[in-house]
């Protein structure tokens, strides 16, 4: 392996400790260092206190009042902006002027600043053109697509390390805003981040809308797109053959696991300790965990987007990742990245420097089609709430120059001037739904939640959970919860969550029994985290023939280094 990297180093395969991640970065200009947050971004001055909401949307006794905030915020939004101040205050922002260093997983920093800029004009989007964005399974590497597509990487590639359209610097783009490179504004104590909350799916989309952009004015062709990694349907489930090329493409990268190279079936929900099985078995737990994550377990907004995240929250220990953040999309990540180091994760297996890996842009251009499915197709619905909508992001667009965007102008695909190409969605079909191993099966005995958390999962537990009574009528539905899954964010984690389920080796992603993972990707912010992790039940219940039962039993099995959990329960959905 470090021979196959050393010949491809030169073309397309960033060394891990590169130039970049030296404190010599020629775009050093807007950087500095934060020691107040090296090690935590906890606030520890009571000013920056992070504001909670409760479910209701009244702020929680003794913390901010939001009103407070506006005024703490107050000069802050003063120039430039064309909307009204106070309507900005609520929304978590990016503090662009303020770029910090962030952190590899190792705990090494890592310059990913851009250059320092001073004004930054809005950008609203006009497309008159809409392009398709196609499968990238449909290309050849003797196509003109592959010629145009490789091109353009190329010379985003030899462009200058100051250029902010540099292959390396648009890498680090990705890097500034998940590995801790802004504080956020008005909350210096606080890191930004995209990850883990409702900016996951804007962010992206934006991120890849400059990015098209970028290769569009290299190679002077408007008409081209990026493409998809069709990974949801069988035909797309391997590395696609344009992004498999050979050492010397520049769509190439060495730091993929040699076990995942094509014919490998990639594993939506893959663990590390994973066996390979058959092609044809691999596809229907992928189309089962396709099924799970955009139908039964992602019914609302917050399910399919990830929580709010709001000025002064401290992500993610009040917010959560949407389900298809988690899955397939981390577990895409890991699938793709290199194993060299399984502790030290680069390239495709870590945030700070996924986006090095070009197949990252394909593999978001397929997230960003499963929005599209959501809306169009499931009939799901966006946020309408204004901290969303408000929320502005800054990239670089394909002149070099910065603009300040908002998810607000991002939620129509159509006004940015693409669409994805209309392939078949076979998971969509009941068909695919998972069934049930083994139907009203007598509980084996197993402790209360409360003998058995806190705990450190080292090794897999059972635990009977008590379901709550219903009051009145309606029927809610009910929502596992597991709480406070306390981990350190530069470690891989992940660890599986079966419902009923007497044998957990024979159970798989195609089982109802077999609720889902939880995972992190490892990022850089070196800060120990608690979150929760939710799952939708009252169906699956149902499908088990369990509906009348008054316990459950749930098993968590590790699938990585430990983690701390302090709680599991049943609670309606409200
Ligand atoms: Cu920003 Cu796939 O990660």
């Amino acid at each position: 392996m470090a021979s196959f990297c050393a010949i491809a180093s030169a073309t397309n395969c960033i060394p891990y400790s590169s130039s970049f991640s030296s404190n010599k970065s020629p775009l050093s200009s807007n950087r500095r260092k934060n020691p107040a947050i090296k090690f935590t971004c906890k606030a520890k001055n009571d000013n920056h206190k992070p504001e909670t909401t409760s479910k209701n949307g009244e702020n929680s006794p003794g913390k901010l009042d939001r009103r407070d905030v506006l005024l703490g915020l107050g000069g802050l939004y003063s120039t430039s902006l064309a909307v009204n101040p106070m309507a900005l205050a609520k929304p978590a922002l990016p503090d662009f002027k303020d770029c910090i260093d962030a952190t590899q997983p190792n705990g090494t920093p890592i310059n990913c600043c851009p250059p320092a800029v001073a004004n930054i004009p809005d950008y609203v989007p006009s497309a008159t053109t809409i392009r398709t964005r196609m499968a990238a399974q449909s290309f050849t590497v003797d196509s003109d697509y592959y010629n145009k597509y490789s091109s353009a990487i190329q010379k985003m590639r030899n462009l200058s390390l100051t250029d902010p359209r540099n292959f390396t610097q648009q890498a680090n783009v990705h890097c500034a805003y998940c590995d801790g490179g802004y504080t956020q504004k008005g909350y210096p104590n606080l890191l930004y981040e995209i990850h883990n909350s409702w900016m996951f799916f804007p962010w992206h989309r934006w991120y890849l809308y400059f990015f098209e952009k970028i290769c569009q004015n290299l190679i002077d062709d408007d008409t081209f797109t990026l493409p998809f990694w069709n990974w949801d349907a069988p035909e797309g489930m391997q590395i696609p053959p344009i992004f498999n090329s050979g050492v010397q493409s520049p769509l190439y990268n060495c730091l993929r696991n040699p076990a995942h190279l094509p014919p490998t079936v990639v594993n939506l929900d893959w663990s590390n300790d994973d066996v390979t099985v058959p092609p044809n078995v691999q596809i229907k737990y992928n189309l089962a965990t396709m099924y799970k994550q955009m139908i039964t377990q992602s019914k609302t907004p917050a399910d399919f987007f990830g929580s709010p995240y709001r000025a002064g929250d401290e992500t993610p220990e009040i917010n959560t990742a949407g389900q298809i953040e988690q899955t397939p999309h981390n577990h895409v990540h890991s699938w793709t990245g290199t194993i060299v180091d399984p502790d030290n994760p680069i390239d495709m297996g870590a945030l700070y420097s996924a986006a090095r890996d070009p197949i990252f842009y394909a593999h978001h251009a397929n997230i960003d089609r499963l929005w599209t499915i959501k809306l169009n197709q499931l009939k799901g619905t966006n946020f309408t709430d204004p901290d969303w909508l408000n929320a502005y992001f800054i990239f670089y667009n394909e002149e070099a120059k910065p603009v300040r965007v908002r998810i607000q102008d991002c939620l129509d695909p159509t006004k940015l001037g693409y669409t994805y190409e209309d392939v078949p969605i076979p998971w969509i079909d009941v068909s695919t739904k998972p069934k049930p191993r083994a139907k009203a099966k007598t509980l084996p005995s197993a402790p209360d939640p409360a003998q058995v958390f806190p705990i450190t999962l080292d090794k897999p537990i059972n635990v009977i959970v008590k379901r709550p009574k219903k009051s009145g009528s309606g029927s809610p539905e009910e929502i596992l919860v597991i709480e406070g899954i306390e981990y350190d964010k530069k470690n891989y984690v992940k660890f599986n969550v079966y419902i009923n389920e007497d044998d957990v080796n024979s159970s798989h992603p195609d089982n109802t029994e077999f609720l889902g993972s939880f995972s992190n990707l490892p990022h850089g912010h070196r800060m120990n985290v608690k979150t929760n992790k939710k799952f939708r039940i009252s169906e699956v219940l149902e499908e088990l023939g369990a509906r009348d039962y008054d316990k459950v039993l749930v098993t968590l099995v590790p699938k990585s280094k430990p983690v701390r959990i302090n709680g599991i329960k049943i609670e309606f959905d409200s």
